[in-house]
């Protein structure tokens, strides 16, 4: 494999696949069925699940099996009615508990055999991936017996890569997909990527960023050949490939004077172009669309709405099985800061609310997970759920923008999970945001999560080696988002850095204590934001509050938030099904770290938490800062036990984290402090 000798070990390159031989030994497991695997099917996924499963045996148990169309004492491998061994081992009772998708391993004595089988090859691969991570994370797999089946179909990531090489909030390199306007070359890189991606169980891909330009444009026409090489490098791995699209492309690569939904010359022009896409790519997924959005072209311009503008790209993919998943990241981009009735926060459900019930059957509408922009902490979008009729498909970004940037650690899973438990009674107690994302809850045909994907083409893929594991656990959860925030960790340190006690426990407290960690010594009780204009990197308190982007605190010389209620403020909260109305409206029961976002205070306003606002600003922040501090000494203590090159790279970014977490203390401590001219009641240091 090319690529893994340009990487070498200690690089990160080989991320939670590095299938390397366990210190603790041998496990019990019976090794002689691990010699063998039998296979009768030469589909290019099973055949892809045979090549993973051989290296990981390689890898893990030192182990070379024969591969072969017959025989016990083996693994075996392949989708009912097609294996004389796996129609033995499974009987219709239990085929009938797996899904497209799912598969069933079992441990059989009887018959002398591992089986693994599945309906289909995918649930094949995908079921190779399940043993090689018990056997690589030290599990017996003597006495398995296991159904499992994805809980969200769709199970997207999203690259945001420009074709010259940049990546849209990209904080690991340049693109490992374009270079200088052109498809890149190294399809190795490409590969191992497929592999992680498959691996962690997701099986869509968009490979360009939603803001598309006019090279980009070309995408889906004098680029066909050779995204068609990238389509099938996925498709060996289960993953449909699907394309940003410019909505204005009629216009900007096809010479029309409109982009117009309604006019049947752009109608023909979508049509023919998607046949074309289709003569290269038979089983393209689909579009992704961002349209009206941060300056982007849409139906507005002529006076449509969002349904006419989806709809009519749907049509055009409808006869080859395509969709589109349009996303919903509309508000005023050009807001005037005075004006006080404008809220971003409101835009989406807005716009899209009123539109339930128009969409065809074959578009998703895509919803970042909170109202405003990713933020370290924000509600979650009261438009989730709100459209019964609608296809609806989850949005979050792996990509640290506004949670350190991949400088600092923040392990996204236990704020995903936070986000898919939350009840939104959008049809009574019980309609969680996993069940809406699923599609169960209102019966969506197309359903599923997606994700702005983290990586780039440093050598460990994520600039920080801590950072893997939001890509890995952003595949397990989507998954299953039933998995706990601990479990992923465990399993994530155990195939990245192996399976010493000392190490799963120091990593597993750092990644489950990041996210709280790096929240107190930014922007305090979810008011958002306060970050360096553009970068969105760093503390500046005042960075958006007199711009155009809708983005603001009111942080005067009394108090601070934003009054989102219906009784004095934006009606925001009106947005949400009761009980959550009413708990974000009333002042006393709104909790406390979303307090900002709902309600304008005084800085002596007294928190659930019994401290004022002011004191709960100043408290956070110094000891944030202090136990950021505090990580450097137990990276220092792993020194020895994992990989030196690994542990180098994160103890320089662990560095790195320390001393910014105290500029930020800084900047926001003295930010208050002159606003409120409140002493901090520990007379702790603040530069006055
Ligand atoms: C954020 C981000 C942009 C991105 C946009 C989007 O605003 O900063 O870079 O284009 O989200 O999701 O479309």
């Amino acid at each position: 494999m090319g690529t893994l000798s340009t990487f070498q070990t200690g690089s990160g390159y080989e991320a939670w696949l590095g299938y390397r031989r366990l210190a603790s030994g041998e496990h019990g497991n019976s090794y002689a069925i691990f010699n063998r695997i039998v296979v009768t099917e030469k589909d290019e996924v099973i055949q892809t699940a045979v090549s993973e499963l051989t290296r990981g045996l390689e890898g893990i148990l030192g182990i070379q099996p024969e591969i072969t169309d017959h025989g016990e004492h083996a693994i075996a491998l392949g989708t009912f009615g097609n294996h004389p061994l796996i129609d033995r081992v499974f009987g219709a009772e239990i085929i009938a508990q797996v899904g497209p998708e799912g598969y069933v391993i079992k441990a059989d004595k009887e018959k002398g055999c591992l089986a693994i089988g599945a309906v289909s090859p995918q649930g094949v691969l995908y079921g190779a991936f399940h043993l090689l991570r018990l056997l690589g994370i030290g599990m017996s797999v003597d006495e398995l017996e296991l159904v499992e089946n994805p809980y969200n179909m769709l199970r997207m990531i999203n690259q945001w890569d420009n074709m010259d090489g940049s990546v849209e909030r990209g904080y690991a390199g340049e693109s490992i997909f374009f270079k200088d306007n052109r498809i890149t070359e190294d399809l190795d890189r490409i590969r191992d990527y497929a592999r992680m991606l498959a691996s962690a169980g997701l099986n869509a891909i968009v490979i360009n960023n939603v803001n598309v330009h006019k090279v980009e444009s070309k995408l889906i026409t004098e680029f066909l050949p050779e995204v068609a090489k990238l389509a099938a490098i996925f498709r060996r791995y289960a993953i449909k490939l699907f394309l940003s699209v410019n909505y204005a492309s009629p216009i900007e690569i096809g010479g029309l004077e409109t982009a117009d939904p309604l006019d049947p010359g752009v109608r023909q022009w979508w049509k023919e172009q998607t046949a074309g896409v289709y003569a290269h790519i038979p089983d393209f997924g689909g579009y992704l669309v961002k349209a009206d959005s941060e300056n982007r072209p849409g139906p507005f311009t002529y006076g449509r709405d969002h349904a006419d503008g989806s709809n009519m790209l749907a049509e055009a993919l409808k006869p080859y099985g395509g969709i589109v998943i349009w996303r919903c990241f509309v508000y005023n981009c050009q807001q005037d800061w005075r004006d006080r009735k404008t809220d971003r926060a409101r835009a989406a459900y807005d716009h899209f609310k009123p539109l339930d019930g128009r969409f065809m059957d074959n578009v998703i509408l895509q919803i970042k997970n909170g109202p405003m922009d990713f933020q370290v902490r924000e509600p979650v979008s009261p438009l989730l759920g709100a459209m019964p009729s609608t296809n609806q498909v989850l949005e979050f970004q792996i990509a640290q923008e506004y949670t350190g940037q991949q400088r600092h650690v923040f392990y996204l899973i236990p704020q995903w999970k936070e986000i898919l438990d939350f009840d939104t009674y959008a049809r009574g107690e019980g309609s969680s945001v996993k069940r809406i994302a699923s599609g169960s809850l209102h019966g969506n045909r197309l359903a599923g999560i997606a994700a702005v994907s983290n990586i780039g083409d440093n050598s460990n893929w994520t600039g920080h080696v801590l950072a893997q594991a939001n890509l890995y656990g952003y595949g397990r959860l989507t998954w299953n988002p039933d998995l706990t925030s601990e479990t992923i960790a465990d399993e994530w340190i155990r195939l990245t850095f192996g399976d010493k006690e000392n190490v799963v426990a120091a990593i597993k407290s750092i990644l489950l204590e990041s996210p709280a960690i790096y929240e107190s010594y930014t922007a305090p009780l979810g008011v958002g934001f306060m970050v360096t204009p553009h970068s969105h990197y760093g503390p500046d308190v005042d960075g958006y509050e007199y711009s155009k982007w809708g983005t603001y605190h009111y942080a005067d010389w009394q108090g601070i938030g934003v009054d989102r209620t219906l009784a004095t403020g934006t009606g925001y909260t009106s947005q949400y099904n009761a009980p959550n109305f009413e708990r974000y409206e009333s002042l006393a029961d709104c909790p406390d770290e979303l307090l900002l976002f709902f309600h304008h205070v005084p800085y002596t306003h007294v928190l659930q938490s019994g401290k004022t606002v002011i004191q709960h600003i100043y408290d956070t922040h110094f000891e944030g800062a202090e136990k950021a501090e505090q990580l450097i000494s137990l990276w220092d203590s792993l020194e020895g036990s994992i990989d030196e090159g690994l542990h180098k790279q994160v103890a320089e970014r662990i560095a790195g984290q320390a001393e910014h977490a105290k500029v930020w203390r800084d900047r926001i401590n003295t930010y208050f402090y002159r606003k409120s001219g409140i002493a901090d009641q520990a007379g702790r240091l603040i530069y006055a």
